[in-house]
């Protein structure tokens, strides 16, 4: 076969008919009589598959019995308008050549109607499906949204390190980096691990958030965004956790908590906006397969003010609520997300900005108020999710972080560089980190995050 170029499906789809197309892709199904064959083809590029006509005089019987469900084929052929209903235009194949089969008795996607839980144990096919390609697309077009939005205000994209020797959260659920030999690792007299003899001549781990690095690039730039991935050595096996998820941390010197939270709502608005605008196609078909009220919860967020509400005020409705939680709520209390689906999806209808939190239950970071006992912490809480962002404004005063980092018994050592933040040229600033799996989990309408991320990292799964 001549190797003229291919055009991919959705353009195919959106062509005119009468001239001569190649197109290249994986067989979806393969129906038809002795006379014809109708193959659907797929090549990612679309939800929509393009259908090829085989006249099977044309081709011998042996090329035709590889095109099975799962096989690679390219197809050279004439574009033409189709006669059979919902398709435009369909190929007339004219040659066809295999490029891989796939043995119907052994390839596991034979026909539609697997299990979520099934697809999870074939990772590494999955992406075949129609629903791990719509989600694939829109969590391919949320990241470019992203960058769009920050790039479009001025914001510097910051790199920062995956490999940290601080806990920014405080909540020690970090992944070691070693080069020692676990099983014989050098010790000092007292028995301790000697890390002063391991790769970088400290104990490392893989960062659970790039915050404290982009604070440092907030005080220089000005406005700062990171986007990448983060860890977190939580054993928490719940449809919304993953030990390895990606995070977007915008940090702006020079907003307080208000603004913070103006940005947080334009920006996931946006986001959701974007999806709606250019993932139409894909969003249809997870509605219709999936969610019936997907498409009618995204334009709901978009046309939506969300609730601005103090964890105290948050509190009380739940006291006052008379509903029965797992988990008793209380004063002081760090919300599941039991509570927060209830006021975000019984009592307001709609998403929820939470600020004011106890200082017990956020990290030492965060600016504290006058009354001695709240941090001007901030979670914007989703219908279907419950926490998909969290923030805050931080501590500009040198004084009272470090008298925070005193008071929690953190080590002072490993955060000088932090610290000099605030000794020198210190200024009002925020920031706020949303998982972008929680995102898309929002967006997508699934309801387990491990549909979410191609190669999902949970307690006892690495596999892929
Ligand atoms: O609330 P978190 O822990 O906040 C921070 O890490 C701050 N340093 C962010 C900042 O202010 N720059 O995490 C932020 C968000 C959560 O709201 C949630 O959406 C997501 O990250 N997240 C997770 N997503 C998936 N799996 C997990 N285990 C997650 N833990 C947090
Ligand atoms: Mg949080």
């Amino acid at each position: 076969m001549e190797t003229s170029k291919r055009i991919k499906v959705k353009e195919l789809l959106k062509s005119e008919p009468g001239q001569e197309v190649v197109a290249k892709g994986w067989v979806r199904t393969k129906r038809g009589n002795r006379n014809v064959v109708f193959i659907a083809l797929n090549d990612g590029s679309t939800i929509n598959n393009i259908q090829i006509v085989v006249d099977t005089a044309a081709f011998d019987e042996d090329t035709l019995k590889k095109i099975t469900t799962g096989a690679c084929i390219c197809v050279r052929g004439e574009l033409v308008s189709s006669l059979g209903s919902g398709q435009a235009v369909e190929i007339q194949a004219k040659e066809l050549t295999i490029y891989g089969e796939a043995d119907p008795a052994t390839y596991p996607l034979q026909k539609k109607g697997h299990t979520m839980e099934f697809l999870r144990t074939i990772a590494h096919l999955r992406p075949r499906t129609n629903t791990f390609g719509a989600v694939l697309r829109i969590r391919h077009a949320m990241a470019f949204a992203i960058h769009k939005y920050f790039n479009d205000k001025g914001f510097v994209y910051l790199h920062t390190p995956l490999i940290t020797a601080s806990d920014c959260e405080g909540a020690g659920e970090m992944f070691q980096v070693t080069t020692l030999d676990m099983s014989n690792p050098p010790r000092r007299e007292d028995g301790s691990i000697d890390y002063s003899q391991d790769f970088f001549g400290r104990q490392t781990s893989l960062t659970v958030s790039g915050q404290l690095e982009g604070e440092l690039g907030a005080m220089a730039l000005g406005e700062i965004y990171t986007f990448g991935p983060t860890f977190r050595a939580e054993n928490s096996n719940t449809p919304r956790h993953l030990a390895e998820f990606w995070m977007i941390e915008p940090e702006m010197a020079f907003y307080e908590i208000e603004d913070n939270m103006e940005l947080a709502e334009d920006f996931i608005k946006y986001l959701v906006r974007y999806a709606l605008e250019n993932c139409a196609d894909d969003l249809r078909f997870l509605n219709d397969m999936f969610d019936k009220e997907l498409i009618s919860r995204l334009e709901g967020v978009v046309n939506t003010n969300f609730v601005r509400l103090t964890y105290t005020e948050g509190i009380r409705i739940l006291e006052e609520s008379g509903e029965k939680f797992e988990f008793p709520v209380g004063w002081g209390v760090d919300l599941q997300s039991e509570h927060e689906r209830y006021l975000v999806e019984k009592h307001f209808k709609r998403p929820v900005i939470m600020t004011d939190y106890p200082k017990e239950i956020k990290a030492f970071y965060m600016k504290q108020n006058d009354d001695g006992k709240t941090v001007r912490g901030m979670d914007v809480l989703f219908p279907k999710i419950g926490e998909i962002i969290g923030g805050s404004e931080r501590e500009a005063s040198l004084e009272k972080l470090e008298a925070r980092i005193r008071e929690l018994g953190m080590s002072r050592e490993s955060l000088e560089w932090y610290i000099d933040t605030r000794r020198f040229g210190s200024a009002p600033h925020s920031g706020f980190g949303l998982g972008f799996e929680r995102l898309l989990l929002f967006v997508t309408g699934m309801s387990n995050i491990r549909d979410v991320i191609p190669f999902p990292r949970t307690p006892k799964n690495a596999e892929f």
